[in-house]
């Protein structure tokens, strides 16, 4: 059973705390030495998601370090793509690889119903990250699921991995627009059943990343980023309405305000180029935020730091708020920064 009195569930129900809770994206990862040995051991990223054993551990890490208000489903939004039966790699220190689909692909290969054949180890590491977040003591942190949204996992599977220019996926969707839907739709419905399977195992709150929505023109925006997370927050709700989505539309800027009103996420994420006032008037008003501080922030550490944290929390005082970074940890980040960053959150009173 779900316990409504931890702290960053009851900042997601629209109370503001005293003491504001926080997790930091990519808070699992290669900045901590003990990832980096157990990947060592696991010979590899995806045999650690894929290994519920490996994956649970290495959600728990930065937990033990650091007693977030949450910790996060270690995994990736590309495990989706690979499901459907797209070839994925991961190699060391390139990013990942994907064998591109065009406007020409056929797409009848990308099949939804059976994708749990790939994603059930998934699932339980979600159960067993909540068995050992209890057995542990960590009562008061919640888990997060999560997936990428149809919007940034299409990018990859269009461009073959990361881009510059985002040119194929953009043409794509500008120009092919109902044979770009087919593939958001395909995205949609394996989403939908991924983040639910997230849910009955055990996830508390559902992050949705979006990290390209940023690149987009304003009516593609809407047609290719709102639509479609509204289609998943709509479904999520209607089955599980307990369950908070946190929206992350990276790089949004103010179409970030059509998003919170037109999604139905119940908070949202805010990159570190937002502004902290513009965000507090226009955003906080109406729904719980989180954000913001620059990932390279925390890698230069110092009193530059200090004052970045400070200013976040400084910025955000009237309503719900969750502290958090404007992107993912850096792998050269020293954890002693992260450290700097949690002592200033947890004496820091509204
Ligand atoms: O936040 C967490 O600690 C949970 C785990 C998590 C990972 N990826 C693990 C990971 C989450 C939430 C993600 C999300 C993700 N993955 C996003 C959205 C957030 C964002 O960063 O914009 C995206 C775009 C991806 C796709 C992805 N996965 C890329 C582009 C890369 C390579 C770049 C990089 O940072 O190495 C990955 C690999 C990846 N995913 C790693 C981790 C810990 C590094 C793997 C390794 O080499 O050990």
């Amino acid at each position: 059973m779900m316990q409504k009195n931890k702290p960053i569930l009851k900042t997601l129900a629209g109370e503001k705390t005293d003491i504001v809770p926080f997790w930091f994206m990519r808070q699992a990862g290669r900045y901590l030495p003990e990832y980096r040995a157990l990947r060592a051991e696991a010979g590899g990223f995806l045999n650690m998601v894929y290994n519920p054993k490996n994956a649970s551990e290495i959600t728990l890490q930065p937990i033990r370090r650091f007693q977030m208000d949450a910790a996060i489903l270690f995994s990736d939004i590309l495990v989706i793509p690979q499901a459907l039966g797209q070839k994925l790699e991961f190699l060391a220190g390139e990013g990942p690889k994907l064998e591109a689909l065009n406007v020409d692909s056929d797409l009848g290969f990308l099949n939804p119903d059976k994708i749990d054949d790939v994603l059930n180890p998934v699932y339980d590491t979600v159960t067993m990250t909540c068995d050992k977040l209890k057995k542990e003591g960590f009562d008061q942190t919640a888990l997060i699921g999560f997936a990428g949204s149809p919007w940034t996992v299409a990018t990859y599977m269009v461009e073959g991995g990361g881009s510059k220019t985002y040119e194929k996926v953009k043409s794509w969707a500008y120009g092919s627009p109902e044979k770009f839907q087919q593939l958001i739709d395909i995205l949609i419905v394996s989403t939908n059943h991924y983040l639910e399977k997230q849910i009955k195992a055990g996830a508390e709150i559902i992050q949705l990343f979006d990290s390209w929505s940023g690149v987009l023109d304003q009516v593609n925006f809407e047609k290719w980023v709102i639509k479609p997370t509204a289609q998943i927050a709509l479904n999520l709700k209607s089955k599980y309405p307990d369950i908070p989505i946190i929206g992350f539309p990276r790089g949004a800027g103010t179409m970030s305000l059509d998003y919170a009103q037109k999604t139905g996420i119940r908070a949202i994420g805010l990159d570190f180029t937002m502004p902290c006032d513009w965000a507090a008037k226009n955003l906080q008003s109406i729904l719980p935020v989180q954000g913001n501080l620059d990932p390279v922030m925390l890698l230069t550490g110092g009193k530059a730091l200090d004052a970045a944290v400070y200013h976040i929390l400084d910025s955000f005082p009237d309503k719900a708020f969750i502290f958090n970074l404007g992107h993912g940890v850096i792998k050269e980040t020293p954890p002693e920064h992260v450290g700097q960053v949690v002592e200033i959150i947890k004496s820091y009173k509204r």
